[in-house]
């Protein structure tokens, strides 16, 4: 299933057709792309170059640690990430490496990765779901994620599958349109509250 998003203006294909699925098919992700995705991930850009990013990854190959990153997600979420061939965890470390002063950034910088992460799957026709829906001390105690780093992010990859598989109230909200808040309630131009006006070239 695709859906693309229904832009105000043209936008790159990417960045339109990447969106959050729910239906995953059980072929597992060639180890190659799986790795492409970090690399993805490792160039995303960061203050002061502090690259905070951390991930913890598991593929159906290895059932034990993929069990122990699949417990960690909220049963609204476990019920259709299961079937994800590949969990991932996202952590921030959140103090600088050079002076341990709090980096304020780390979550901002561990997102800007995460996109990078799920934009390359996309790229690479596969699907990924971003879950803040964990438990995050279990998280921590069962991956054994160190003081100084927090837990951020989980993500479900995989390649697309039967949305018709999925429990009925999942299947509706896979139909349903994405929708964002209009551009003219996010952009001001030059002071707050005055809205950009919209101009095509
Ligand atoms: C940090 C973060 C946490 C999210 N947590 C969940 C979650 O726990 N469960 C879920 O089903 N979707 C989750 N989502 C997906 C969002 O609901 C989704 O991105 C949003 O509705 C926009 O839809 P789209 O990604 O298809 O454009 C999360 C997304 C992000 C970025």
């Amino acid at each position: 299933m695709k859906k693309l998003a229904a832009t105000q203006v043209p936008i790159h294909e990417l960045l339109a057709r990447r969106w959050s699925p729910r239906a995953f098919a059980e072929r597992p992700v060639e180890p190659d792309k799986l790795v492409s995705l970090f690399e993805a991930a490792r160039w995303a850009p960061s203050s002061s170059n502090e690259q905070p990013w951390r991930f913890v990854v598991a593929t159906k190959d290895d059932r034990a640690a993929y069990n122990r990153l699949l417990a960690c997600l909220l049963e609204g979420n476990r019920k259709w990430a299961l079937h994800a061939p590949v969990l991932i965890l996202s952590a921030a470390s959140t103090t600088f490496e050079e002076n341990a002063k709090p980096n304020l950034h780390a979550f901002h910088d561990a997102g800007m990765a995460l996109e990078n992460l799920l934009l390359q799957a996309t790229a690479l026709g596969l699907i990924a779901h971003p879950m803040a829906g964990f438990d995050h001390k279990q998280a921590r105690v069962d991956l054994q994620i160190p003081s100084g780093f927090e837990p951020v992010a989980m993500v479900a990859v995989g390649y697309p599958g039967e949305a018709t598989l999925l429990p009925d109230h999942l299947q509706q909200r896979e139909a349903n349109p994405r929708e964002r808040n209009p551009l003219t309630e996010l952009v001001y131009a030059g002071q707050w509250g005055i809205a950009l006006p919209l101009r095509r070239s």
